[in-house]
Protein backbone atom coordinates (compact mmCIF):
# COMPACT_ATOMS: atom_id res chain seq x y z
CA UNK A 1 0.00 0.00 0.00
CA UNK A 2 1.02 3.29 -0.63
CA UNK A 3 1.90 5.60 2.48
CA UNK A 4 0.31 9.17 2.17
CA UNK A 5 1.50 11.96 4.23
CA UNK A 6 -1.16 14.38 6.12
CA UNK A 7 0.69 17.71 5.61
CA UNK A 8 -1.71 19.92 7.93
CA UNK A 9 -2.07 23.51 7.75
CA UNK A 10 -4.74 24.11 9.92
CA UNK A 11 -2.55 26.46 11.63
CA UNK A 12 -1.32 28.72 8.87
CA UNK A 13 -4.19 28.50 6.03
CA UNK A 14 -6.83 27.48 8.27
CA UNK A 15 -5.84 30.23 10.83
CA UNK A 16 -5.75 33.17 8.06
CA UNK A 17 -9.91 32.45 7.62
CA UNK A 18 -12.22 34.86 9.49
CA UNK A 19 -12.49 34.12 12.84
CA UNK A 20 -9.94 31.47 13.15
CA UNK A 21 -7.64 33.51 14.60
CA UNK A 22 -5.53 31.55 17.30
CA UNK A 23 -3.37 32.88 20.33
CA UNK A 24 0.20 31.06 20.81
CA UNK A 25 -1.00 29.20 23.77
CA UNK A 26 -4.35 28.15 21.68
CA UNK A 27 -2.00 27.34 18.54
CA UNK A 28 0.25 25.40 20.92
CA UNK A 29 -2.80 23.60 22.30
CA UNK A 30 -3.34 22.84 18.48
CA UNK A 31 -0.36 21.32 17.39
CA UNK A 32 0.11 19.30 20.38
CA UNK A 33 -3.24 17.87 19.41
CA UNK A 34 -2.21 17.37 16.02
CA UNK A 35 1.51 15.66 16.62
CA UNK A 36 -0.72 13.27 18.97
CA UNK A 37 -3.44 12.93 15.57
CA UNK A 38 -0.38 11.47 13.71
CA UNK A 39 0.09 14.13 11.00
CA UNK A 40 3.33 14.05 8.99
CA UNK A 41 4.29 17.28 8.97
CA UNK A 42 2.31 20.71 10.45
CA UNK A 43 2.75 23.83 8.49
CA UNK A 44 2.86 26.41 11.81
CA UNK A 45 2.74 29.84 10.02
CA UNK A 46 4.44 32.42 8.31
CA UNK A 47 7.24 33.24 9.72
CA UNK A 48 7.64 36.70 8.43
CA UNK A 49 4.52 37.84 8.58
CA UNK A 50 4.68 39.50 12.07
CA UNK A 51 7.03 39.06 14.93
CA UNK A 52 3.92 37.04 16.75
CA UNK A 53 3.84 34.27 13.86
CA UNK A 54 7.77 33.91 13.76
CA UNK A 55 7.42 33.30 18.01
CA UNK A 56 4.35 30.72 17.36
CA UNK A 57 5.83 28.82 15.14
CA UNK A 58 9.60 28.77 16.92
CA UNK A 59 7.57 27.76 20.35
CA UNK A 60 5.53 25.04 17.92
CA UNK A 61 8.65 24.07 16.58
CA UNK A 62 10.01 23.33 20.21
CA UNK A 63 6.98 21.81 21.27
CA UNK A 64 6.33 18.75 19.11
CA UNK A 65 8.29 15.55 18.54
CA UNK A 66 7.14 13.58 16.20
CA UNK A 67 6.52 16.07 12.94
CA UNK A 68 7.96 17.36 11.12
CA UNK A 69 7.53 22.07 11.39
CA UNK A 70 6.91 24.12 8.33
CA UNK A 71 6.92 27.41 7.77
CA UNK A 72 5.85 29.16 4.68
CA UNK A 73 7.96 31.81 2.90
CA UNK A 74 7.83 33.68 -0.56
CA UNK A 75 10.53 33.66 -2.85
CA UNK A 76 12.59 35.81 -1.22
CA UNK A 77 15.72 35.86 1.32
CA UNK A 78 13.95 37.95 3.55
CA UNK A 79 10.87 35.64 4.44
CA UNK A 80 13.62 32.29 3.79
CA UNK A 81 15.83 33.97 6.76
CA UNK A 82 13.01 34.40 9.27
CA UNK A 83 11.24 30.93 8.13
CA UNK A 84 14.32 28.90 9.12
CA UNK A 85 14.97 31.24 11.79
CA UNK A 86 11.41 30.14 13.53
CA UNK A 87 11.53 26.35 12.40
CA UNK A 88 15.61 25.49 12.67
CA UNK A 89 14.76 24.78 16.75
CA UNK A 90 12.25 21.75 15.48
CA UNK A 91 13.29 17.78 15.78
CA UNK A 92 12.44 17.63 11.64
CA UNK A 93 11.96 21.11 9.91
CA UNK A 94 10.71 22.16 6.78
CA UNK A 95 10.70 25.55 4.65
CA UNK A 96 8.17 25.69 2.08
CA UNK A 97 8.73 28.21 -0.29
CA UNK A 98 6.15 29.57 -3.01
CA UNK A 99 5.55 31.62 -6.07
CA UNK A 100 2.75 32.31 -8.34
CA UNK A 101 3.32 30.58 -11.95
CA UNK A 102 -0.01 31.46 -13.67
CA UNK A 103 -0.25 34.05 -16.16
CA UNK A 104 -2.61 36.29 -14.28
CA UNK A 105 -1.00 36.12 -10.88
CA UNK A 106 2.91 36.84 -12.77
CA UNK A 107 1.23 39.55 -14.66
CA UNK A 108 -0.59 41.10 -12.52
CA UNK A 109 0.45 40.03 -8.74
CA UNK A 110 4.21 39.68 -9.34
CA UNK A 111 4.63 41.51 -12.37
CA UNK A 112 7.23 39.76 -13.22
CA UNK A 113 8.04 37.39 -16.81
CA UNK A 114 7.92 33.70 -17.11
CA UNK A 115 12.00 33.90 -16.97
CA UNK A 116 12.20 35.62 -13.72
CA UNK A 117 9.92 33.78 -12.13
CA UNK A 118 12.00 30.73 -13.44
CA UNK A 119 15.18 32.34 -11.75
CA UNK A 120 13.97 33.14 -8.58
CA UNK A 121 13.02 29.75 -7.94
CA UNK A 122 16.33 28.59 -9.09
CA UNK A 123 17.96 31.03 -6.70
CA UNK A 124 15.60 30.62 -3.68
CA UNK A 125 15.07 27.26 -3.56
CA UNK A 126 18.73 26.70 -3.66
CA UNK A 127 19.16 29.37 -0.71
CA UNK A 128 16.92 27.60 1.30
CA UNK A 129 18.10 24.55 1.18
CA UNK A 130 22.03 25.91 1.95
CA UNK A 131 20.11 26.25 4.93
CA UNK A 132 17.78 23.27 5.72
CA UNK A 133 17.83 19.75 4.37
CA UNK A 134 13.68 19.28 3.33
CA UNK A 135 12.46 21.46 0.69
CA UNK A 136 8.77 22.02 -0.13
CA UNK A 137 8.33 23.99 -3.31
CA UNK A 138 4.72 25.38 -4.01
CA UNK A 139 3.45 26.89 -7.11
CA UNK A 140 0.57 29.16 -6.34
CA UNK A 141 -2.34 28.56 -8.80
CA UNK A 142 -0.64 25.88 -9.92
CA UNK A 143 -3.86 24.47 -11.50
CA UNK A 144 -4.17 26.96 -13.75
CA UNK A 145 -1.19 27.55 -15.20
CA UNK A 146 0.52 26.16 -18.49
CA UNK A 147 1.18 22.85 -17.90
CA UNK A 148 4.11 23.02 -19.89
CA UNK A 149 5.75 26.13 -17.80
CA UNK A 150 4.70 24.29 -14.65
CA UNK A 151 6.80 21.39 -15.73
CA UNK A 152 9.41 23.99 -15.91
CA UNK A 153 8.78 25.43 -12.67
CA UNK A 154 9.24 22.31 -10.60
CA UNK A 155 12.13 20.80 -12.46
CA UNK A 156 13.78 23.98 -11.35
CA UNK A 157 12.88 23.27 -8.10
CA UNK A 158 14.23 19.60 -8.10
CA UNK A 159 17.26 20.74 -9.26
CA UNK A 160 17.51 23.41 -6.48
CA UNK A 161 17.17 21.03 -3.92
CA UNK A 162 13.47 20.59 -3.56
CA UNK A 163 12.25 17.44 -1.95
CA UNK A 164 8.41 18.25 -1.83
CA UNK A 165 6.35 19.66 -4.86
CA UNK A 166 3.25 21.16 -4.24
CA UNK A 167 0.68 21.50 -6.43
CA UNK A 168 -2.30 23.88 -5.41
CA UNK A 169 -5.90 24.28 -6.69
CA UNK A 170 -5.35 27.97 -5.03
CA UNK A 171 -8.73 28.79 -6.07
CA UNK A 172 -10.44 25.86 -6.08
CA UNK A 173 -11.31 26.13 -9.75
CA UNK A 174 -10.62 22.63 -11.07
CA UNK A 175 -11.97 19.15 -11.08
CA UNK A 176 -11.29 15.91 -10.04
CA UNK A 177 -10.35 14.79 -13.80
CA UNK A 178 -8.56 18.01 -14.15
CA UNK A 179 -6.59 17.63 -11.25
CA UNK A 180 -5.52 13.80 -11.92
CA UNK A 181 -4.16 14.28 -15.64
CA UNK A 182 -1.92 16.99 -14.21
CA UNK A 183 -0.56 15.09 -12.03
CA UNK A 184 -0.15 12.19 -14.35
CA UNK A 185 1.48 15.24 -16.54
CA UNK A 186 4.16 16.64 -13.77
CA UNK A 187 4.88 12.57 -12.97
CA UNK A 188 5.88 12.48 -17.17
CA UNK A 189 7.19 15.88 -17.27
CA UNK A 190 8.98 17.12 -14.66
CA UNK A 191 12.59 15.95 -14.27
CA UNK A 192 13.69 14.36 -11.21
CA UNK A 193 10.39 13.49 -10.28
CA UNK A 194 11.06 10.35 -9.10
CA UNK A 195 12.91 11.11 -5.95
CA UNK A 196 10.67 13.61 -4.64
CA UNK A 197 7.28 13.88 -3.08
CA UNK A 198 4.46 15.16 -5.24
CA UNK A 199 2.07 17.03 -2.90
CA UNK A 200 -1.55 18.76 -3.55
CA UNK A 201 -3.33 21.53 -2.00
CA UNK A 202 -6.80 21.63 -2.88
CA UNK A 203 -9.71 24.90 -2.04
CA UNK A 204 -13.00 24.21 -1.86
CA UNK A 205 -14.40 26.95 -3.57
CA UNK A 206 -16.67 24.48 -5.84
CA UNK A 207 -17.01 21.87 -3.25
CA UNK A 208 -14.35 19.98 -4.99
CA UNK A 209 -11.47 20.12 -2.74
CA UNK A 210 -12.03 16.64 -0.86
CA UNK A 211 -12.18 15.14 -4.27
CA UNK A 212 -9.58 16.60 -5.84
CA UNK A 213 -7.15 15.73 -3.37
CA UNK A 214 -8.48 11.98 -3.70
CA UNK A 215 -8.54 11.77 -7.47
CA UNK A 216 -4.24 13.16 -7.04
CA UNK A 217 -4.05 10.39 -4.64
CA UNK A 218 -5.09 8.56 -7.81
CA UNK A 219 -3.00 9.96 -10.35
CA UNK A 220 0.34 9.03 -7.72
CA UNK A 221 0.26 12.07 -5.33
CA UNK A 222 2.27 10.98 -1.89
CA UNK A 223 1.00 13.95 0.26
CA UNK A 224 -2.06 15.79 0.67
CA UNK A 225 -2.17 19.50 2.27
CA UNK A 226 -5.61 19.54 4.52
CA UNK A 227 -6.93 21.53 7.25
CA UNK A 228 -8.94 20.23 10.49
CA UNK A 229 -12.72 20.97 9.59
CA UNK A 230 -12.04 21.82 6.43
CA UNK A 231 -10.86 25.82 7.65
CA UNK A 232 -9.20 28.17 5.63
CA UNK A 233 -9.38 30.78 3.19
CA UNK A 234 -12.88 31.71 2.02
CA UNK A 235 -14.61 28.47 1.40
CA UNK A 236 -11.75 26.21 3.28
CA UNK A 237 -9.34 23.80 2.36
CA UNK A 238 -9.36 20.25 2.25
CA UNK A 239 -10.78 18.66 5.20
CA UNK A 240 -7.97 16.52 6.78
CA UNK A 241 -11.25 13.96 8.51
CA UNK A 242 -12.72 13.48 5.43
CA UNK A 243 -9.66 12.76 3.62
CA UNK A 244 -8.09 10.32 6.57
CA UNK A 245 -11.14 8.67 6.47
CA UNK A 246 -12.07 8.19 2.50
CA UNK A 247 -8.67 6.34 2.49
CA UNK A 248 -8.98 4.82 5.71
CA UNK A 249 -12.85 3.23 4.84
CA UNK A 250 -11.74 2.88 1.21
CA UNK A 251 -8.13 1.48 1.72
CA UNK A 252 -8.21 -1.48 -1.24
CA UNK A 253 -9.80 0.88 -3.85
CA UNK A 254 -7.44 3.85 -3.09
CA UNK A 255 -4.54 0.92 -2.43
CA UNK A 256 -3.54 3.92 -0.36
CA UNK A 257 -3.10 4.01 3.84
CA UNK A 258 -2.16 7.26 6.15
CA UNK A 259 -0.19 7.11 9.45
CA UNK A 260 -3.00 9.12 11.64
CA UNK A 261 -4.70 7.94 14.31
CA UNK A 262 -8.06 7.84 13.43
CA UNK A 263 -9.59 7.78 17.03
CA UNK A 264 -7.91 11.64 17.57
CA UNK A 265 -9.77 12.57 14.59
CA UNK A 266 -12.94 13.64 16.82
CA UNK A 267 -10.85 15.49 19.62
CA UNK A 268 -8.80 17.27 17.56
CA UNK A 269 -12.21 18.77 15.59
CA UNK A 270 -13.75 19.61 18.91
CA UNK A 271 -10.73 20.97 20.17
CA UNK A 272 -10.44 23.94 17.01
CA UNK A 273 -14.10 24.19 17.61
CA UNK A 274 -13.99 25.18 20.98
CA UNK A 275 -10.37 27.60 20.33
CA UNK A 276 -11.93 29.13 17.27
CA UNK A 277 -15.46 29.24 18.46
CA UNK A 278 -16.62 28.11 14.70
CA UNK A 279 -19.06 25.77 15.46
CA UNK A 280 -19.01 22.29 13.37
CA UNK A 281 -22.15 21.81 11.61
CA UNK A 282 -25.03 19.11 12.07
CA UNK A 283 -24.44 17.56 8.82
CA UNK A 284 -20.61 17.56 8.36
CA UNK A 285 -19.17 14.66 7.28
CA UNK A 286 -16.76 12.22 9.93
CA UNK A 287 -17.23 15.19 12.47
CA UNK A 288 -20.47 16.51 12.91
CA UNK A 289 -23.26 16.02 15.34
CA UNK A 290 -26.11 14.37 12.70
CA UNK A 291 -22.98 11.87 11.18
CA UNK A 292 -23.47 9.08 12.69
CA UNK A 293 -27.35 9.26 13.69
CA UNK A 294 -30.12 7.05 11.95
CA UNK A 295 -33.16 9.03 11.92
CA UNK A 296 -35.47 7.31 9.44
CA UNK A 297 -36.85 4.03 11.40
CA UNK A 298 -35.95 1.64 7.76
CA UNK A 299 -32.56 3.00 8.92
CA UNK A 300 -32.69 2.23 12.44
CA UNK A 301 -34.10 -1.10 12.11
CA UNK A 302 -31.36 -1.65 9.34
CA UNK A 303 -28.57 -0.99 11.99
CA UNK A 304 -29.93 -2.55 14.98
CA UNK A 305 -30.31 -6.26 12.70
CA UNK A 306 -26.43 -5.46 11.24
CA UNK A 307 -24.90 -2.20 11.82
CA UNK A 308 -23.25 -2.63 8.00
CA UNK A 309 -26.56 -2.27 6.56
CA UNK A 310 -26.23 1.66 6.89
CA UNK A 311 -23.04 2.23 8.44
CA UNK A 312 -19.48 2.56 6.78
CA UNK A 313 -17.72 3.65 9.62
CA UNK A 314 -18.22 3.27 13.41
CA UNK A 315 -18.02 6.64 15.88
CA UNK A 316 -15.64 4.53 17.56
CA UNK A 317 -13.05 4.28 14.48
CA UNK A 318 -12.96 8.17 14.69
CA UNK A 319 -12.89 8.55 18.43
CA UNK A 320 -16.70 9.94 19.11
CA UNK A 321 -17.39 8.34 22.77
CA UNK A 322 -20.59 6.98 23.31
CA UNK A 323 -22.48 9.42 25.97
CA UNK A 324 -23.02 7.30 28.90
CA UNK A 325 -23.47 8.95 32.23
CA UNK A 326 -19.75 8.53 34.23
CA UNK A 327 -19.69 10.58 37.08
CA UNK A 328 -22.19 11.74 40.02
CA UNK A 329 -22.07 14.36 42.50
CA UNK A 330 -20.03 12.12 45.23
CA UNK A 331 -17.17 11.83 42.45
CA UNK A 332 -13.91 12.57 43.58
CA UNK A 333 -11.33 14.23 42.41
CA UNK A 334 -9.33 10.90 41.54
CA UNK A 335 -12.45 8.99 39.88
CA UNK A 336 -12.74 12.47 37.53
CA UNK A 337 -9.31 11.86 36.70
CA UNK A 338 -9.18 8.39 35.69
CA UNK A 339 -11.93 9.93 33.61
CA UNK A 340 -10.54 12.53 31.56
CA UNK A 341 -7.68 10.29 31.21
CA UNK A 342 -9.49 7.58 29.64
CA UNK A 343 -11.23 10.02 27.09
CA UNK A 344 -6.96 11.44 26.37
CA UNK A 345 -7.05 14.03 28.35
CA UNK A 346 -4.23 14.84 30.33
CA UNK A 347 -4.14 17.37 33.01
CA UNK A 348 -1.53 19.24 35.79
CA UNK A 349 -2.55 19.32 39.35
CA UNK A 350 -3.11 22.88 38.81
CA UNK A 351 -5.67 22.63 35.91
CA UNK A 352 -7.17 19.67 37.67
CA UNK A 353 -8.13 21.97 40.47
CA UNK A 354 -9.29 24.25 38.31
CA UNK A 355 -11.44 21.12 36.46
CA UNK A 356 -12.47 19.71 39.69
CA UNK A 357 -13.94 22.80 41.34
CA UNK A 358 -16.02 23.49 38.05
CA UNK A 359 -16.96 20.24 37.94
CA UNK A 360 -18.60 20.10 41.91
CA UNK A 361 -20.71 23.10 40.47
CA UNK A 362 -21.98 21.59 37.44
CA UNK A 363 -22.33 18.16 39.66
CA UNK A 364 -24.42 20.29 41.85
CA UNK A 365 -26.96 21.22 39.11
CA UNK A 366 -27.12 17.99 37.19
CA UNK A 367 -27.38 15.00 38.83
CA UNK A 368 -25.90 12.57 36.16
CA UNK A 369 -22.38 13.55 34.42
CA UNK A 370 -21.86 12.60 30.76
CA UNK A 371 -19.35 11.63 29.05
CA UNK A 372 -20.08 15.01 26.74
CA UNK A 373 -20.24 17.33 29.93
CA UNK A 374 -16.71 16.38 31.27
CA UNK A 375 -15.44 17.26 27.19
CA UNK A 376 -17.13 20.81 27.26
CA UNK A 377 -15.05 21.19 30.78
CA UNK A 378 -11.92 19.97 29.38
CA UNK A 379 -12.01 21.76 26.72
CA UNK A 380 -12.74 24.97 28.46
CA UNK A 381 -10.26 24.80 30.93
CA UNK A 382 -7.48 26.78 29.23
CA UNK A 383 -9.29 29.76 30.56
CA UNK A 384 -7.38 29.76 33.23
CA UNK A 385 -4.00 29.32 31.77
CA UNK A 386 -4.56 32.67 30.02
CA UNK A 387 -4.26 34.24 33.65
CA UNK A 388 -6.02 38.08 33.68
CA UNK A 389 -9.78 38.23 35.51
CA UNK A 390 -11.85 35.55 36.39
CA UNK A 391 -15.85 35.71 37.17
CA UNK A 392 -16.72 35.07 41.41
CA UNK A 393 -19.99 36.16 41.12
CA UNK A 394 -23.03 37.89 39.51
CA UNK A 395 -26.25 39.01 40.03
CA UNK A 396 -28.60 40.20 37.18
CA UNK A 397 -31.91 41.35 37.50
CA UNK A 398 -34.54 41.91 34.33
CA UNK A 399 -37.85 42.26 34.26
CA UNK A 400 -40.38 44.37 32.13
CA UNK A 401 -40.95 47.63 33.23
CA UNK A 402 -37.41 47.55 35.33
CA UNK A 403 -34.21 48.81 34.34
CA UNK A 404 -31.93 45.53 33.43
CA UNK A 405 -28.86 46.14 35.74
CA UNK A 406 -25.93 43.30 36.28
CA UNK A 407 -23.55 43.07 39.41
CA UNK A 408 -20.83 41.32 38.44
CA UNK A 409 -17.40 40.62 40.93
CA UNK A 410 -14.21 39.14 39.05
CA UNK A 411 -10.90 38.46 40.57
CA UNK A 412 -7.46 39.79 39.50
CA UNK A 413 -4.22 38.42 40.92
CA UNK A 414 -6.09 37.69 44.26
CA UNK A 415 -7.90 40.51 44.49
CA UNK A 416 -11.93 40.67 43.87
CA UNK A 417 -13.61 43.94 42.40
CA UNK A 418 -17.16 44.55 41.82
CA UNK A 419 -19.14 46.47 39.21
CA UNK A 420 -22.86 47.22 38.62
CA UNK A 421 -24.11 48.80 35.40
CA UNK A 422 -27.63 49.50 33.66
CA UNK A 423 -28.46 48.01 30.21
CA UNK A 424 -30.33 47.29 27.12
CA UNK A 425 -30.84 43.85 28.73
CA UNK A 426 -28.69 41.17 31.26
CA UNK A 427 -26.21 40.79 28.93
CA UNK A 428 -25.69 44.34 27.99
CA UNK A 429 -25.67 45.16 31.58
CA UNK A 430 -23.54 42.79 32.25
CA UNK A 431 -20.66 43.41 29.80
CA UNK A 432 -20.62 47.23 30.79
CA UNK A 433 -19.81 45.92 34.17
CA UNK A 434 -17.26 44.45 32.75
CA UNK A 435 -15.79 46.64 30.16
CA UNK A 436 -15.35 49.04 33.69
CA UNK A 437 -14.13 46.84 35.74
CA UNK A 438 -11.29 45.45 33.76
CA UNK A 439 -11.09 49.24 32.23
CA UNK A 440 -11.66 48.48 28.87
CA UNK A 441 -12.91 51.06 26.40
CA UNK A 442 -14.09 50.70 22.77
CA UNK A 443 -14.07 46.93 22.85
CA UNK A 444 -17.09 46.33 20.06
CA UNK A 445 -19.17 42.97 20.01
CA UNK A 446 -19.27 41.71 16.98
CA UNK A 447 -20.90 38.56 17.01
CA UNK A 448 -22.66 36.54 19.84
CA UNK A 449 -23.58 32.97 19.80
CA UNK A 450 -25.32 30.28 21.96
CA UNK A 451 -25.53 26.96 21.39
CA UNK A 452 -26.09 23.79 23.45
CA UNK A 453 -22.93 21.08 24.16
CA UNK A 454 -24.55 18.41 25.59
CA UNK A 455 -28.30 17.10 26.06
CA UNK A 456 -31.16 17.52 28.08
CA UNK A 457 -33.16 20.09 29.72
CA UNK A 458 -29.81 20.52 32.05
CA UNK A 459 -27.49 20.93 28.84
CA UNK A 460 -24.72 23.09 28.83
CA UNK A 461 -24.74 26.03 26.95
CA UNK A 462 -21.60 27.49 25.42
CA UNK A 463 -21.98 31.13 24.56
CA UNK A 464 -18.98 32.23 21.64
CA UNK A 465 -18.07 36.01 21.43
CA UNK A 466 -16.39 37.87 18.75
CA UNK A 467 -14.72 41.32 20.17
CA UNK A 468 -13.37 43.36 17.79
CA UNK A 469 -10.47 45.70 19.91
CA UNK A 470 -8.34 47.93 17.44
CA UNK A 471 -9.37 46.10 14.52
CA UNK A 472 -8.11 42.62 15.56
CA UNK A 473 -10.98 40.07 16.49
CA UNK A 474 -10.89 38.09 19.78
CA UNK A 475 -12.63 35.34 20.37
CA UNK A 476 -13.84 34.49 23.98
CA UNK A 477 -15.93 31.46 24.78
CA UNK A 478 -17.32 30.08 28.26
CA UNK A 479 -19.75 27.35 29.30
CA UNK A 480 -22.51 26.91 32.08
CA UNK A 481 -25.84 25.28 32.20
CA UNK A 482 -26.42 29.17 33.03
CA UNK A 483 -26.76 30.90 29.80
CA UNK A 484 -26.26 34.34 31.05
CA UNK A 485 -22.96 33.03 33.45
CA UNK A 486 -21.67 31.19 29.99
CA UNK A 487 -22.00 34.54 28.43
CA UNK A 488 -20.29 36.30 30.77
CA UNK A 489 -17.39 34.05 31.52
CA UNK A 490 -17.38 34.12 27.53
CA UNK A 491 -17.01 38.29 27.41
CA UNK A 492 -14.14 38.20 30.29
CA UNK A 493 -12.65 35.22 28.38
CA UNK A 494 -12.64 37.56 24.90
CA UNK A 495 -10.97 40.68 27.42
CA UNK A 496 -8.70 38.26 28.61
CA UNK A 497 -7.26 37.60 25.20
CA UNK A 498 -7.03 41.42 24.28
CA UNK A 499 -5.05 41.67 27.97
CA UNK A 500 -2.83 38.72 26.81
CA UNK A 501 -2.16 40.42 23.21
CA UNK A 502 -1.26 44.18 24.77
CA UNK A 503 1.19 42.65 27.11
CA UNK A 504 2.73 40.49 24.15
O1 LIG B 1 -3.53 28.12 -1.70
C1 LIG B 1 -2.32 28.24 -1.95
O2 LIG B 1 -1.88 28.34 -3.09
C2 LIG B 1 -1.42 28.27 -0.81
C3 LIG B 1 0.04 28.15 -1.14
C4 LIG B 1 0.84 29.17 -0.43
C5 LIG B 1 0.50 26.76 -0.89
O3 LIG B 1 -1.84 28.30 0.32
ZN1 LIG C 1 -3.97 27.62 0.34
Amino acid sequence: MKRIKIFDTTLRDGEQSPGCSMNLSEKLEMARQLDALGVDVIEAGFAIVSPEDFKSVEAISQTVHNCSVASLARCTKGDIDAAWGAVKGAKKPRIHVFIATSDIHMEYKLKMSREEVLESITKNVAYAKSLCDDIEFSAEDGSRSDWEFLAKCYSNAVAAGATVLNVPDTVGYSTPDEMYSLIRYLKENVEGVENVDISVHCHDDLGLAVANSLACIRAGATQVECTVNGIGERAGNASLEEIVMALHTRAAYYDAETGINTKQIYKSSKLLSSITGVPIAPSKSIVGANAFAHESGIHQHGVLANALTYEIMRPSDVGIPQNTMVLGKHSGKHALRDQLEAMGYNFTDEQMEEIFARFKILADKKKNIMISDLEALALNRRHKDLGGWQLTKHVVNVGTGIPNTAYVQLVHEGEDAEEVAIGTGPLDASFKAINRLTRMKNVNLDSFSLNAVTDGEDAIGEAVVKLNYDGEQYTGTGISTDVIEASIRAYVNGINKIKAHQKG
